[in-house]
């Protein structure tokens, strides 16, 4: 039984192929988090699952629904929060939720008792006649979470829920959303570019370029790279590299002004590695294994640092272009 069904899904734009033959499935109770880079095809993705944008190929279905075939039956089932606000900012926060709630066709006497729920699980009861204008970012957030909730859904999805929040805001987040697995068992899919968002998942997707290139609980993905990550700086990286490859018969990759390797218990290896090494190194770093380094082994480039710069945005843009033969 899953709460989410995914075959072969893809998502063609004129210039992109945003979303490209991802399968996966998503079960009750689950948080589901989907990791990747900007414009790896996380909204894409979140928007065809939502039913407001349709696929090129491939099936996806919620709740049991399909979400081509059954749009209005899949939008009951799910509370949507999306990338970038959307609420009135003129509006007090209750009044935001009472619109919400005549949307859902939610009678006045279950909408009023709803609403006071979901303002108190998102902590904002007492801020309930303030208008929105004057809320922070995380306050925003938050009423559109409880705004998400207000139907009861059994699927909630959240499209980069706590982007540009401080960690305050962004913890408290995490705060109700584990809240609400414990007492409700919704099923919760999230898109993230943050890493330590998506350690907090059950279950992490990892996408990039529209493909789903590794998938698994953040312990499962982590454990596949079977050890820790040493990055060395040398005068000269390439020469360094081949000297490891040479000497160690190890597979050293240069790439982001350091040369990277993993190995089993880096810190008995770390001595012996310097000992033997005749480049002259400049600097040592040891790390035990991050979602960063999962998406690093299997890409050769790391997400925070594509979210830094464009140029890598565009190189990845051209590799995409390259590849379909353009
Ligand atoms: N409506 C659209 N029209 C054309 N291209 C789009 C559209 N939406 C997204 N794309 C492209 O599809 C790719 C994936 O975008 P998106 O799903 O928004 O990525 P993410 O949410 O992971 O940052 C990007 O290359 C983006 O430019
Ligand atoms: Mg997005």
């Amino acid at each position: 039984m899953s709460n989410i069904k995914v075959e072969n899904l893809t998502k063609k734009f004129e210039a992109a192929t945003a979303v490209d033959g991802i399968s996966f499935s998503v079960g009750p109770g689950e948080v589901f988090g989907f990791l990747g880079p900007n414009g790896a095809g996380k909204s894409t993705t979140i928007n065809i699952l939502c039913t407001l944008l349709s696929a090129t190929s491939g099936r996806a279905e919620v709740a049991g629904f399909d979400c081509a075939s059954s749009p209005d039956e899949v939008r009951q089932a799910i509370g949507i929060i999306f990338q970038d606000p959307t609420l009135d900012n003129g509006l007090t926060a209750y009044e935001n939720l009472l619109f919400h709630a005549y949307l859902y066709d939610l009678d006045r006497v279950t909408a009023r008792r709803r609403i006071a729920e979901v303002l108190a699980l998102v902590d904002l009861t007492a801020r309930k006649d303030d208008l929105v204008r004057k809320f922070s970012g995380g306050m925003k957030r938050r009423l559109e979470i409880a705004r998400g909730l207000l139907h009861y859904p059994k699927v909630l999805f959240m499209d980069e829920p706590t982007l540009g929040l401080d960690p305050q805001s962004r913890n408290m987040i995490w705060e109700f959303i584990r809240t609400l697995k414990a007492d409700t068992g919704i099923t919760i899919f999230m898109t993230t570019h943050y890493l330590e968002e998506a350690e907090s998942c059950d279950r992490v997707a990892i996408i990039d370029l529209g493909k789903v290139i590794a998938i698994g609980s953040p312990a499962e993905l982590k454990a596949g790279l079977r050890g820790d990550t040493i990055r060395l700086v040398a005068k000269d990286n390439d020469a360094l590299a081949a000297e490891v490859r040479e000497r160690f018969g190890m597979d050293a990759k240069v790439s982001e002004g350091a040369v990277t390797l993993t190995v089993e218990r880096g810190e008995e290896f770390l001595p012996a590695l310097i000992k033997t090494i005749r480049a002259e190194i400049t600097s040592v770093n040891l790390t035990k294994p991050s979602l960063n380094d999962v998406f690093l082994a299997l890409t050769g480039k790391s997400i925070r640092d594509e979210e830094a710069d464009p140029n890598n945005v565009m190189r990845a843009m051209a590799r995409s272009s390259k590849k379909r033969g353009h």
